[in-house]
């Protein structure tokens, strides 16, 4: 059975996409079988960027596409190791289903407090549906200055979730990655891609921890 990472929030514009790019480009780069499933049907992103990535000799391969539903995603989910699901930006009945099937839940926040609010709210809900906290994973993205980190981290703990290890930082040159397909570890800048890397890593632990814990029966 493959890994199943969903990419969830309840607004748009967090990051979502840009981290389920990101992890999809590094789990390929590992040389896992990696199916990112978009599930914003209208706005095809994720399709245009699988499109524009297949031009690119040298990247991974990733196989990319949208879908109405996440049973549609799931079709064809035995050829995969991991299946990275990106949702729209609001949340909806499937939801539930997606964070539900996931080993991990990833719910993207900006440090501003209008994002960490409704981030919060979200994983509440996530929590009353029956996912525990073990199963969510806080990423910090859009960090203007390094001192938002703390504002952040600080809300997060308060609340009692897990804000993965590193950020990232808002940079022009992660933009420009994912218009030429890449993703926001492969920019033209080594220490954009480092910050990059090191939030994937911790994400790659949480995931690698919830699976083991999922197998020997002792995760939720
Ligand atoms: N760290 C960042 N630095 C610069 N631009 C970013 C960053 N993260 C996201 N963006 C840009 O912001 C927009 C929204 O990000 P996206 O990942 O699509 O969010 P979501 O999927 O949650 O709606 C996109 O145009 C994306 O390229
Ligand atoms: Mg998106």
């Amino acid at each position: 059975m493959p890994l199943i990472v969903s990419f969830v929030s309840q607004k748009g514009g967090v990051g979502k996409s840009t981290l389920a790019r990101a992890l999809a480009a590094v789990g390929a780069t590992g040389k896992l079988k990696v199916k990112l499933a978009d599930l914003d049907i209208q706005q095809q992103t994720a399709v245009r960027w699988g499109k524009a990535r297949k031009q690119r000799a040298s990247a991974s391969y990733v196989e990319v596409g949208a879908f109405r539903s996440f049973e549609d995603a799931l079709d064809d989910s035995e050829a995969f190791d991991l299946i990275i699901v990106d949702m729209p930006g609001h949340t909806s009945p499937s939801t539930g289903r997606v964070a539900r099937a996931s080993h991990v839940v990833v719910v993207p926040t900006s440090p501003t407090i209008d994002d960490l609010y409704p981030t919060v709210l979200l994983l509440h809900a996530l929590e009353e549906i029956g996912i525990t906290r073990s199963r969510l994973a806080v990423v910090l993205c859009r960090v203007l200055e390094p001192s938002e980190e703390k504002i952040a981290r600080d809300y997060i703990d308060a609340a009692g979730y897990e804000l993965l290890p590193g950020f990232v930082p808002e940079r022009a040159n992660y933009r420009s990655a994912q218009n030429r397909g890449q993703a926001i570890t492969e920019t033209i800048d080594g220490s954009e891609n480092e910050s990059a890397d090191l939030l994937i890593e911790s994400l790659l632990r949480k995931i690698a921890g919830q699976s083991a814990g999922m197998q020997n029966g002792k995760g939720d």
